[in-house]
């Protein structure tokens, strides 16, 4: 079960939060890496779309939800499918 990311430049729980960057948005469109680092991005965030943007709208996207107004969201982490229980 996977929760959509905060996109507002929320400087504690969004895109603002002092981890993100422009380049490491765009890495993480590109290589569809969480933080462009680490796990994958799960469904159904569509990366393998935005993948294929040029680094200009990448820029134009990452600078357009720069404008928006903050939300406080602390997003929870994706829950991992529980195995079913042995008969
Ligand atoms: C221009 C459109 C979009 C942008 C710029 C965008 C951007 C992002 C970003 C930056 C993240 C965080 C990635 C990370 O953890 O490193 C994210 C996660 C996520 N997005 Fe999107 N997104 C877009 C469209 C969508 C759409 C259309 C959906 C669903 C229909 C969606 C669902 C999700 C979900 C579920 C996550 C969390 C995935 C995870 O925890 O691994 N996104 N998105």
């Amino acid at each position: 079960m996977s929760f959509a990311a905060n996109l507002t430049p929320d400087d504690l729980t969004g895109l603002r939060s002092g981890v993100w960057t422009e380049d490491l948005f765009i890495r993480a469109m590109r290589t569809g890496k969480h933080m462009a680092a680490a796990r994958v991005i799960l469904p159904p965030m569509p990366w393998q779309v935005l993948a294929q943007l040029s680094d200009d709208d990448l820029r134009a996207i990452w600078a357009y939800l720069g404008t928006m107004p903050t939300v406080l969201n602390h997003v929870p982490d994706p829950v991992p499918p529980v195995a079913a229980a042995a008969p």
